[in-house]
């Protein structure tokens, strides 16, 4: 076949998307994905808000309707996500919020959640998510400097990150484990806001100190919007995070445009190119890095990207339509880039 997870197969790298299990009743929707991704990732249904509405009633059923999915079509699966500051359970934030959970209990907590959920997918899951966003960004940095921020840190401190990490590997010692993180896609200037080195700091610390640690994910989505990067600056990051002796994989690769107020055909075609030359930059900068395992776009079609719907600060239009599929399910120019990337390189 000349899928995209066909020919992505000779270079040893795995093409996936996020998968929204309700999506898949949509016969158009469940055909790309089965066939033209080699591993996916659950976009919402296994964080903890999903799979523990109420405090000790597990409810895997979406969860498991994904992974019978991935198995069907014998795809990797990447589990997503296991801490995270984002989508907590109502009962846990307003627990610790009226002081009825304290932070011996909620640490107690944590690690429950981490290895009921890394053991109920055990022997299923390729790469884990282990610990998502744990570190600000240039623009919300307190004091002028890149910081660790949310829940977690504020309730448990930094040394959170560590203990999920050596909780997962004991709950599954097979399988691989990620830092995930956005705004990682190139080094700055190694300064204070510098959020690509902070991480990179970090990881160093956790492996010098032990910390199973397998793999950086860094999410990429990008808006052609802002500047581009070249397929060396992703490469050179993605190397320089391998000398550190992990993996990395793109997690979330999406390219938004922002839109004309009119987006007639004409007008989206200049930003149709600028989308497909940001997916195939990443693709080459992962391709040219040898120790980058998988590719993951957040969504395949423009029908169901979270950048609809998702408010991304004021400007003139709106960004969104950010996937490789138009909304009639028609391959975009980004998908051509993809496979031509994949075929020729
Ligand atoms: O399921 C409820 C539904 O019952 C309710 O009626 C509806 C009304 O708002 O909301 C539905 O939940 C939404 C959920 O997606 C499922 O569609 C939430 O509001 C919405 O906030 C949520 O957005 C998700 C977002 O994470 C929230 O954190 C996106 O789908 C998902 O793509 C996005 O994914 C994240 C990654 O996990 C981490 N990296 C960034 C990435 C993009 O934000």
């Amino acid at each position: 076949g000349r899928t995209l997870g066909d020919l992505a197969a000779r270079h040893d790298l795995a093409i996936g998307t996020a998968v929204d299990p309700a999506a898949l009743t949509d016969p158009r929707y469940r055909s790309i994905a089965s066939t033209e991704f080699t591993s996916v990732t659950a976009e919402n249904a296994m964080k903890w808000e999903v799979t523990e509405p109420v405090r000790g009633t597990y409810d895997w059923s979406a969860a498991e309707r994904f992974m019978a999915f991935a198995e069907r079509n014998d795809q990797k699966v990447r589990g997503h996500v296991l801490v995270w500051n984002n989508q907590l359970p109502a009962w846990l934030t307003e627990g610790v919020a009226s002081g009825a959970i304290d932070r011996a209990e909620l640490r107690g907590i944590l690690k429950k959640h981490v290895q009921d959920t890394v053991r109920h997918f055990k022997g299923r899951v390729w790469q884990w998510d282990v610990v998502n966003e744990a570190v600000t960004d240039s623009y919300d940095a307190v004091d002028g400097r890149i910081g660790y921020k949310g829940f977690w840190a504020e309730q448990l401190g930094p040394g959170y990150v560590a203990d999920a990490f050596r909780w997962a590997r004991e709950a599954d010692p097979k399988a691989l484990l990620f830092y995930n993180d956005y705004n990682i896609d190139a080094f700055g200037d190694g300064g204070p806001l510098d959020k690509t080195a902070f991480v990179y700091r970090m990881v160093k610390r956790l492996r010098e100190n032990g910390v199973p640690i397998d793999g950086v994910g860094s999410q990429a989505h990008l808006s052609t919007r802002y500047g581009n990067y070249s397929a060396f600056q992703i490469a050179d990051t993605l190397e320089r995070f391998a000398g550190l002796g992990v993996a990395t994989a793109l997690t979330e690769v999406d390219v938004r445009n922002l839109l004309p107020a009119e987006a007639t055909s004409d007008a989206l075609n200049p930003l149709l190119q600028a989308q497909a030359f940001d997916y195939s930059a990443l693709l080459t900068g992962c391709l040219t890095s040898r120790h980058c395992i998988s590719y993951t776009v957040w969504g395949f079609d423009d029908n169901h990207s979270w950048t609809n719907t998702w408010d991304f600060g004021s400007g003139p239009g709106r960004e969104a339509l950010a996937a490789i599929y138009d909304t009639g399910y028609q391959p975009k120019p980004a998908y051509r880039a993809l496979q031509a990337d994949l075929a020729y390189s």
